[in-house]
């Protein structure tokens, strides 16, 4: 099924009809609310695949755009999806859902249906956001799971693009913001596998942003596969450190071994069912997750974006500031309503 949301203005809809069009999956997840915001800035058309669910879909709000509801899991439905697009950007992924997630029956099964039927459909760029370690012979689920559906878009025969990312940050991440809830909510002391030593690479979203959709203006791209990261390697200990400096907030860092820390997420995980940190994110913090920091400059020519210059987004701001904030839109509402009431009221043009 594919629904029509009307565009914001006849501008915006004649600029989006004389553009290709892009099928974005995955676009109510973190990578794909800002890639669709982006997107949409950028005057492309855009139709946004989500799967059946009874629950409101938590796509980006004033984006105009096409939603197509279908399981990845359902050729039909996908081929309906597909409907003249040429273009599409997989994001759709289980990785965030933790032990609860379905890697096989999304990342892996799905990957393939989605190839399958964007080649059969012609797509000209299928562009794919797959991890850093990805290898179908990986000992971690994830990177298995990635490793595969990888070997699956290259079969396809649809022309592709593999981006193996490391740790992506930014407003609403999986990475940064979940930390900051813990380190608030932690009572003086601060678990970390390892004692974090493991080495990370944090890539800034609207970086990451960039280089999807430069994917699309480098024919030379096609059937690639690049490995991408952030311009610094970190310590996780460093992160969760310069993340309290932010913050404001000393927490005494407690390192603890990979089992112990396994058997305190699941333990988390069972009394919150939101608890933000599942065994899959252990596994990604249990090695190295690094590439050479030029390559995202030598494929795409940019100069990612420093970790600590980017965090701003984590400050809380003090309440003396929102309510201010908040009793000025309360008085811009008001004023509009009375000048609605009041046609005299209007200021003369
Ligand atoms: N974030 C990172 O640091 C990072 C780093 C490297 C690679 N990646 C990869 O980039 C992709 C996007 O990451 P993200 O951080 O944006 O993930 P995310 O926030 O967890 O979003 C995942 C998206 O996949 C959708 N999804 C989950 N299960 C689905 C299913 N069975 N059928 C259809 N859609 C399904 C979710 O939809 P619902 O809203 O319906 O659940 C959501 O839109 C993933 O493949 C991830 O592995 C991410």
């Amino acid at each position: 099924m594919v629904k029509s949301i009307p565009c914001h203005s006849a501008a915006s809809c004649f600029i989006l009809y004389n553009q290709r069009m892009f099928l974005v999956t995955g676009g109510t997840g973190f990578i794909g609310r800002a890639l669709l915001r982006h997107m949409f800035d950028a005057g492309h058309p855009l139709r946004t695949l989500i799967r059946p669910s009874p629950r409101t879909p938590r796509l980006p709000l004033g984006v105009p755009l096409e939603v197509a509801v279908a399981s990845l899991n359902d050729p039909r439905g996908l081929r309906a999806a597909l409907g003249g697009v040429d273009s599409v950007i997989h994001l759709a992924s289980a990785e965030g859902h933790g032990n609860r997630g379905d890697l096989l029956s999304t990342d892996i099964e799905g990957t393939r249906n989605l190839a399958e039927a964007a080649a059969d459909a012609g797509v000209k760029r299928f562009v794919y956001i797959s991890q850093l370690g990805a290898d179908r012979m990986s000992a971690f689920a994830v990177n298995k799971a990635k490793g595969i559906a990888e070997e699956h878009i290259r079969r396809s025969g649809v022309p592709f693009t593999i981006l193996r990312t490391s740790i992506v940050f930014g407003p609403e991440d999986h990475f940064t913001l979940p930390l900051t809830q813990l380190l608030r909510a932690a009572p003086g002391l601060f678990p970390l596998p390892g004692g974090g030593r493991a080495v990370i690479q944090p890539l800034w979203i609207e970086d990451l942003v960039t280089c999807i959709l430069w994917t699309f203006e480098n024919p030379e791209m096609e059937n690639q596969t690049y490995e991408i990261g952030g311009s610094e390697y970190f310590p996780l200990r460093q992160v969760v450190e310069t993340i309290m400096d932010v913050n404001r907030r000393r927490r005494r860092i407690v390192p603890l071994s990979m089992p112990q820390m396994r058997a305190l997420i699941i333990l988390m995980d069972a009394m919150f069912p939101n608890f933000p940190f599942s065994s899959y994110s252990l596994d990604y913090f249990s090695i190295n997750r690094t590439c050479p920091v030029d390559n995202l400059t030598r494929a795409f020519g940019l100069m990612p974006a420093r970790f600590t210059y980017r965090l701003e987004y984590l400050r809380r701001t003090p309440w003396t500031e929102r309510l201010s904030r908040w009793s000025t839109a309360q008085r811009k509402k008001y004023a509009e309503k009375l000048r609605e009431r009041f046609p005299a009221l209007r200021p003369p043009e």
